[in-house]
């Protein structure tokens, strides 16, 4: 099977928010933000704007009709600034015109008196200040403080991890209609149409049955709409219910790269000791996590930061610190991962580190701390089905290791102007959200009178492929064929309090929900089957379309058992809810079992490097990941070569710059350099483990979504394993991303 809308995109057929043709008489918004990134917000001057012709109004903080507040967590975050800005880009006002171009003239021409203060954008300095968004977090495991003196290697540093932008393909964007009595239409490019639903419902001061949500599909997410989409719903509501018009919202890409969140920048200082023979002792990080104005969603990323601080390998001792520092950029969000990469970053380092001074190889260390069955997290649950020594095995024997660090090393001794690197990454990622309450999925199966299904879900169509698993899962519960099942828009009416689509968890929770809506209207079915053909139901099987009675077919098609079961009087459509048991977390104290399962995978990168110009080129990703049993393989091998390239430029291409006084430079695609299908390698090889199951996801699987992200992170360390071939690193600090300026400058480290 293909994914099921990829005849649409190629074709340009697809329809987002804005390519569904408008409604009559609407009206077109844009932000006015802050030109500043910090300042008590003194007056505004919106006269001129007013004046600008096709301009119908301006929307502020005062004419917010209901809550002012929004945030996901918290309701920590005013719809528009009201009397101080927090970072430049924050929404002060919207300008509504009868065109986008009237009202982009109008959001240029509003002004504001600001009174500058000092933004702070560095997290260390925002957690001496003690500007913290929640307490600072202590994880501990074993005795940290003891164990140093029985190591016999120790090493010790800092870090400066990047942050990175979404880039989406399709901006932020909402369309909202007014309908009859005072109810709100709204279409919204969202991973979460219920948080869109109860904010605006909060905004405009309605109940949340007055508002109905529907997402066809999203340009991307990536976890930048997991909460942030919200905003620009709330506000084309706000200017809907106040000119009782259609008004829609869509950011222009500089706009959506200045006023919206990242994934967080953090720093770090680590430490890690090992005994002689390569075991990892203790291990100590102190995350200082770049959160941005407001809350949003850092308190979560951060805990998975937390949860993911000792990725794949196991430690007796562990010390975790984890800051949330308020600073004077847009909140920082969810981002493929959502914080396991930041978390699992430092300890790459460490080893890298303690390798180098030991005289071994990273790998060396790496496969002598992986984890198995038995180990105990410092949250608290222990691991169980762990395929982490089987991924990593299969990789070192498949592609050949030995042989690849041989070919390396001959290639760098004839060549003394470029140099090859390798590095290899093992990944386990936990699936579950870690706000335990929001693992819940449903879905909505109507089977219609001639035969052909439609599945709803709480699932949103990122291009992540969750319309084409779950009609893969239906077609397989149903015994038809995917071309009878249609998968719908998500919508509020259809399902109601839909958790995000995040965490990797969709296909999982809406797929397990769509198996027991199928298998409650199949049990009807073939019990009315039974009666007509004299057997029991049980003897009956539906296979491609016709009913099957002890393995041989009979005359009865899937049609004709539709309309028998319809005029018997027995139910056709079917609801299905689905919670992993088992599932308990204590988020205050950081203790429990928050993750159903765990996702295995190693990567290896080989790189080479150009020592005088300092440009490079990925040139081989080999990858063995462990997938359970795949619903459809081509969605899945999508998903971890897309995931690959995002890890890939996150840790070598991508630059955030942010002027001193908090002025995003990078905020258009001329300045922010994103991998493209040149950069990634020529060899990408793939090996799925085999005869692997997962009894905690649908029909075997196990999510895919974000764990290939952190594959990429090899890339950074195989780059400097090139630059070592050639000079050693001097460095007081360690720096992510590996920019070809990075490289150039590592190389020449005396050249000024
Ligand atoms: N793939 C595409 N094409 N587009 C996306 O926006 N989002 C990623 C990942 N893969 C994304 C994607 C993120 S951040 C997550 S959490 C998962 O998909 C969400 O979908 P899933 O839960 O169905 O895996
Ligand atoms: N992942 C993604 N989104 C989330 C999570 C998570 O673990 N928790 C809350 N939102
Ligand atoms: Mo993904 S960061 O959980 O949307």
């Amino acid at each position: 099977m293909r994914h099921c809308g990829s005849h649409l995109h190629v074709s340009g057929r697809s329809q987002y928010v804005d390519d569904v043709p408008a409604p009559k008489g609407m009206l077109h918004a844009v932000v006015f933000g802050s030109p500043v990134a910090h300042g008590k917000l003194l007056s505004l001057d919106l006269e001129a704007a007013k004046a600008v012709e096709g301009v119908k109004a301006i929307v502020t903080y005062e004419s917010i009709p209901g809550s002012k507040m929004i945030g996901a967590l918290a309701l920590d975050e005013p719809l528009f600034a009201d009397k101080e800005v927090l970072f430049q880009g924050h929404p002060i006002a919207l300008v509504i015109a009868d065109s986008h171009a009237a009202a982009t003239k109008g959001a240029k021409t509003c002004s504001a008196e600001i009174e500058e203060l000092s933004p702070v954008t560095c997290p260390r300095e925002a957690f001496a200040k003690g500007l913290l968004l929640q307490e600072t977090r202590v994880f501990e495991k074993g005795d940290v403080d003891s164990i140093w003196s029985e190591c016999e290697t120790i090493v010790a540093g800092k870090i400066d991890l990047a942050g990175q932008e979404h880039l989406y393909l399709e901006t932020n964007r909402a369309r909202v209609i007014p309908q009859e009595d005072g109810q709100m239409k709204v279409y919204s490019s969202t991973q979460s149409p219920s948080a869109v639903q109860k904010h605006v419902a909060g905004v405009l001061g309605l109940p949340m049955h007055k508002v109905e949500v529907d997402v066809k599909r999203l340009g991307g997410g990536f976890g930048g709409k997991e909460d942030q989409a919200t905003h620009w719903a709330c506000m084309a509501a706000v200017g809907a219910a106040l000119l009782k018009a259609p008004v829609q919202i869509v950011l222009s890409r500089p706009d959506d790269m200045r006023m919206t969140g990242k994934r967080h920048p953090y720093k770090q200082d680590f430490k890690i000791g090992l005994d002689s023979a390569g075991k990892i002792l203790a291990y100590e990080v102190h995350h200082f996590q770049n959160s941005g104005a407001y809350m949003d969603l850092s308190g979560p990323v951060l805990e998975r930061t937390v949860l993911h601080s000792t990725n794949a390998y196991a430690i007796p001792n562990v010390r975790i610190r984890a800051a949330a520092c308020r600073t004077n950029l847009p909140s920082n969000t969810a981002y493929r991962g959502f914080g396991g990469p930041q978390g699992m970053f430092p300890l790459e380092v460490a080893i890298e580190q303690a390798a180098a001074k030991m005289g071994v190889s990273p790998d060396w260390i790496q496969s002598r701390n992986l984890i198995s069955d038995g180990y105990v997290f410092q949250y608290g649950q222990e691991m169980e089905g762990c395929n982490m020594q089987r991924t990593w095995d299969e990789a070192v024997e498949h592609f050949d290791v030995k042989g690849i660090k041989a070919r390396i090393a001959a290639f760098n001794k004839e060549n003394l102007m470029v140099k090859k690197g390798f590095a290899m990454m093992p990944v386990c990622f936990g699936i579950s959200f870690t706000k335990t309450f929001l693992n819940q999925g449903s879905s909505l199966v109507h089977v219609y009178t001639d035969g052909s299904v439609s599945v709803t879900t709480g699932g949103i169509e990122m291009g992540q492929g969750i319309s084409s698993n779950m009609i893969a899962i239906a077609s397989r519960v149903f015994g038809i064929p995917h071309a009878w099942i249609n998968s719908n828009s998500t919508n509020t009416r259809r399902i109601a309090n839909i958790s995000p689509s995040a965490a990797s968890a969709t296909s999982d929770l809406n797929g397990n929900a769509t198996i027991i809506a199928c298998n409650e209207i199949l049990s009807g079915m073939l019990k009315i089957a039974g009666e007509h053909l004299g057997c029991s139901p049980e003897a009956l099987k539906i296979v491609n379309g016709v009913v099957q009675r002890d393995g041989a077919p009979t005359e009865l098609t899937w049609q004709q058992l539709v309309l028998k079961t319809y005029f018997a009087r027995v139910q056709l459509m079917a609801h299905g809810f689905y919670s992993p048991p088992d599932l308990h977390y204590d988020g205050v104290k950081g203790f429990g079992k928050p993750f159903h399962y765990y996702t295995f995978g190693t990567c290896l990168i080989e790189t080479t490097v150009d020592c005088l110009r300092g440009t490079y080129t990925i040139d081989a990703s080999r990858i063995v990941h462990d997938l359970g049993r795949t619903i459809i393989p081509t969605v899945d091998r999508g998903q971890i070569e897309g995931g690959l390239a995002q890890g890939l430029g996150w840790v070598t291409l991508e630059e955030l710059s942010f002027s001193d006084s908090g002025r995003l430079t990078s905020h258009a695609l001329s300045t922010y350099k994103a991998p493209d299908a040149d950069f990634m390698p020529d060899v990408m090889e793939l090996k799925l483990l085999e005869n692997v199951d997962n009894p905690g996801g649908p029909l075997g699987s196990k999510a895919v979504g974000e764990p290939p992200f952190m594959y990429g992170t090899a890339a950074y360390f195989a780059i400097r394993r090139a630059i070592e071939a050639y000079t050693p690193l001097i460095e007081d600090e360690v720096r992510c991303p590996m920019t070809p300026e990075r490289v150039l400058l590592s190389l020449y480290p005396n050249f000024k």
